[in-house]
């Protein structure tokens, strides 16, 4: 019942995504004038919020626009409802929902839906992970001089340490392939399909690492923060890779 109705609350998601992105939709700026939130995240978030609830009432919900909902219980929903709204504000079809539900404190299902490119990743915990029902698997590089890495940026930065301007900055020097997609969970899911071998980022929030994060070692990667211990959502530094470029990728984050 949980994975039915995690399917469906992204699903009913992604539809109001698709039904606002070629009209005018009411955009908002929150923490700064580019931070912003469109009519269709809060749309959106009500109707996974509202599928989730009409089945499990008393489940625990973090969402990104409204916030937690606490309960007692064991079972906490993860949401983003639009991962990628700066993308989906200028019209760039790039940004998904993205839902992960953790049981005692452990992530055990996670699901991201891209639903411009229909692209449905799912991943059940010591089940696998899959694209459109397609089982995924990480990449096979196994070094980092020719992998292919993806990173993204926070709204604010105030932190001097891993600096992300000096990281990036580095691997720029390096003639590495690194690319900004704008959108943290497709960032992962794209490292849990191969198609890159790396991702890193300094300060995401749990609705967005989430789902991701069981996807991608659901697909055989390995996730940590930047000292290399298992990653949890609410951290917010975070390094995904194939696992084979993984302490390469940790040490050239952390500058040795
Ligand atoms: C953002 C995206 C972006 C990442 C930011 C996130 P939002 O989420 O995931 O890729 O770099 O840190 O805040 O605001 O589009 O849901
Ligand atoms: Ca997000
Ligand atoms: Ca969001
Ligand atoms: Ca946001």
């Amino acid at each position: 019942m949980l994975k039915a109705t995690l399917l469906k609350a992204t699903q009913a998601g992604g539809k109001i995504l698709q039904e606002y992105f070629n009209g005018s939709f009411q955009i908002d700026s929150k923490s700064t004038v580019n931070d912003l939130v469109t009519e269709a995240d809060k749309q959106a978030e009500n109707a996974i919020i509202g599928t989730i609830r009409a089945t499990f009432p008393d489940h625990y919900i973090l969402s990104e626009e409204a916030g937690e909902i606490s309960t007692a219980s064991n079972i906490k929903w993860i949401i983003d409802p639009l991962d990628g709204t700066v993308n989906f504000a200028h019209g760039i079809p790039l940004c998904c929902v993205s839902i992960g539900v953790e049981k005692d404190g452990e992530m055990i299902l996670g699901a991201v839906y891209n639903p411009f490119m229909n692209e449905f990743f799912f991943a059940e915990k010591g089940a696998g992970a899959t694209l459109n029902d397609q089982p995924i698997r990480v990449s096979g590089k196994s070094h980092l001089a020719n992998a292919c890495l993806v990173t993204g940026f926070p709204y604010t930065w105030e932190e001097q340490d891993n600096d992300p301007v000096a990281v990036f900055g580095r691997f720029i020097r390096e003639g590495l392939p690194l690319r900004r997609l704008g959108s943290a969970a497709i960032d992962l899911c794209w490292v849990a399909c191969g198609r890159f071998d790396g991702f890193y980022e300094h300060k995401l929030n749990a609705w967005d690492s989430a789902a991701g994060f069981i996807i991608v070692e659901e697909a055989g990667g390995k996730v940590t923060d930047f000292s290399g211990q298992r990653f949890s959502p609410h951290q917010k530094k975070i390094i995904a890779t194939n696992g084979k470029i993984h302490s390469e990728l940790l040490d050239a984050v952390n500058g040795k």
